[in-house]
């Protein structure tokens, strides 16, 4: 099932960077599945380490770009990324110990923050390109 569809709009215009955020839809897509098709709670953990891995090691490499081009907005992305992360591991974490997670605040949370960073902060760097 495909719920996260990649259209041209999230485009930064930086290959690259445009690679990783597919890849992000794609990891936000298999998470979802799980989630919905009753995966087991190993399999979830998994899937949402996989998912959180990723994004902190594409933050990364959005950084070492900003850094080399003297983008003026790095300072702020570094804090939406640190944002994001926290509140992603937040999540990981109390479902790997068996916490009660509302999987729906999870999905919505990770979907909209991803989707809002890449159209509006993501695409700021892409014009300063
Ligand atoms: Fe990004």
């Amino acid at each position: 099932m495909l719920t996260f569809k990649w259209d041209d709009c999230f485009k930064v215009g930086i290959g690259e960077f445009d690679d990783h955020h597919k890849h992000l839809f794609d990891l936000l897509n298999k998470t979802f599945d799980a989630f919905t098709t009753g995966a087991s709670h190993d399999a979830l953990s998994e899937i949402l380490r996989e998912l959180v891995d990723y994004a902190v090691s594409h933050f990364y490499a959005e950084e070492c770009w900003m850094e080399a081009v003297n983008y003026p907005g790095l300072l702020e992305q570094k804090a939406e990324h640190r944002k994001f992360t926290a509140k992603a591991c937040e999540f990981q974490k109390a479902f790997i110990d068996g916490k009660e997670v509302a999987v729906l605040d999870v999905l919505q949370f990770l979907e909209s923050w991803l989707m809002n960073h890449i159209l509006k902060s993501d695409a700021e760097y892409g014009a300063y390109a």
